[in-house]
């Protein structure tokens, strides 16, 4: 019953971005970076300004967090942390070189009406590229960027059931590279990211798997922004873009070579701060606060 009323209330999907004004390809520290291969500026600039447009298109309305000199990597808004109601679970970076981002991120989500909150010192969460809801189940990877150990905590934190997950494959090193939830029981992934326990333990728990290649995991196709019906993704995924037109949803491309050359993508540029579509507590905020 609590759940219809509420999502009569229709708001936009609000999503937190940040300028690429300072990106670039500072320093290694995923196997997609290499510093030899630089990011060319002007064309980043382009691609952040063609998604935001998309997801616009979309419905979304876009909040920005401003970027800055040396903190190359704040563009990928997904890694600030992991939103739940009007609560943050504060990230905590492994690499030394993003550390940086976690005050700046802390000031930005009090600043906008956010609880912040933090895992011990001195484990490692990197927040919506490790951990994403798929009903109400928190599906979290870790060994490469986000530790095991945290991610128990996060589920005694807030109450939910979570998954965790080996990423395996240096490649696919958050958890938002090889898995995108799209609505409670659907979810994309790619197999060649997990083990077979890892597998096992999906296809036990999301009902619709839709797979991509490994052809297309490489063009980032599991990392997609989902705004109700529209899936955004980089472009070159068009097998990928096919079953998702099949399955009723309507698959947007973009270039985005320029974050990728980053390690990252379409899903990471960006922070779902009202809950992903596929998060079963999305929308039910005045359920939760209503006595
Ligand atoms: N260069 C960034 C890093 O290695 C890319 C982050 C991509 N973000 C994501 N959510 N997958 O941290």
């Amino acid at each position: 019953m609590n759940g219809s009323i509420v999502n009569d209330n229709i708001a936009a999907p609000r999503i937190l971005m940040c300028p690429p004004d300072h990106f670039g390809i500072e320093y290694e520290i995923n196997a997609w970076m290499d510093k030899n291969k630089q990011a060319d500026r002007p064309l980043a600039i382009n691609q952040w300004r063609d998604l935001r447009e998309k997801l616009e298109q979309a419905g979304a309305s876009i909040e920005l967090i401003d970027p800055v000199q040396g903190l190359p990597d704040m563009v990928f808004t997904a890694n600030a942390g992991l939103v739940f109601y009007d609560e943050v679970i504060l990230s905590r970076f492994k690499p030394e070189q993003r550390r940086g981002e976690e005050p700046l991120n802390q000031a930005w989500f009090e600043a906008n009406g956010f609880r912040v909150r933090t895992l011990p010192d001195d484990t490692f969460f990197e927040g919506a590229g490790d951990a994403l809801f798929c009903g109400d189940t928190l599906v979290a990877g870790y060994r490469q960027r986000s530790d095991a150990r945290g991610q128990q905590l996060l589920g005694d934190l807030l109450g939910c059931h979570v998954i965790p997950l080996e990423l395996v494959d240096p490649h696919y090193y958050h958890l938002d590279t090889c898995f995108c939830p799209i609505e409670p029981g659907v979810a994309m992934y790619f197999p060649g990211a997990f083990d077979e326990y890892g597998l096992k333990v999906l296809r036990a728990n999301v009902k619709t798997l839709i797979e991509i290649d490994a052809d297309e995991a490489t063009h980032f196709a599991a990392n997609a922004v989902v705004v109700g019906k529209t899936i955004v993704t980089n472009s070159g995924c068009e097998k990928m873009h096919a079953k998702l037109a099949a399955a009723g949803y309507t698959p947007v491309g973009t270039p985005l070579s320029e974050f990728v050359k980053a390690g990252g993508s379409a899903k990471c540029l960006t922070l779902r701060l009202d809950g992903e579509e596929a998060a079963s507590w999305k929308g039910s905020i005045e359920n939760r606060f209503a006595g």
